[in-house]
């Protein structure tokens, strides 16, 4: 049971993260060689939320992390752990721009059949290195976030980051 506010956030955070990622998924791999139909129901409602939520991820989600996480993970010796999860955050962060641009352009209906095949591509690759990125976060980032923080500091970053 997490009793801080920001390791609950954070173990929120991936669980829906994880969630989508796989509905995403999933879609992708039903894809056939080009373009859903433009009233595709199921795409109209997850282009969208993909693309709300990965940039919610690689700015804000990512940056808690990176900013106020990580470096108290420095401070307990366990800087191997942050090191590990940063340069994560920065293959992510590589696959997901370009993946906005073309969820963007497939929002727009201004996407070709071969722009899909990239989203295609780029999307069950990010898939697969966030969803395993927040699963290890869950196992091992969650639990010592919850450790570390004081309930004085707990509060104040759940504030900062909630506001
Ligand atoms: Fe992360
Ligand atoms: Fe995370």
């Amino acid at each position: 049971m997490l009793q801080r506010l920001i390791s609950r956030k954070l173990h929120d955070e991936h669980v829906a993260i994880i969630d989508l990622l796989g509905r995403f998924a999933r879609a992708l791999e039903r894809l056939g060689a080009g373009p859903p139909a433009a009233d595709d129901a199921t795409w109209r409602v997850l282009l969208p939320q993909v693309g709300t939520a990965l940039e919610y991820e690689i700015t804000q989600h990512f940056d808690l992390e990176e900013t106020q996480l990580f470096a108290r993970l420095h401070e307990r010796g366990e800087g191997e752990l942050a090191e590990l999860l940063f340069e994560d955050h920065e293959v992510i962060r590589g696959v997901t721009r370009p993946l906005l641009g073309l969820v963007a352009q497939a929002q727009a209906g201004t996407l070709e059949a071969a722009g899909w095949r990239t989203l295609k591509a780029l999307g069950l690759e990010l898939a697969d290195r966030l969803g395993s990125h927040a699963e290890k976060e869950q196992g091992a980032l969650v639990p010592l976030v919850d450790e570390m923080l004081d309930e004085a500091t707990d509060l104040e970053l759940w504030t900062q980051y909630t506001s």
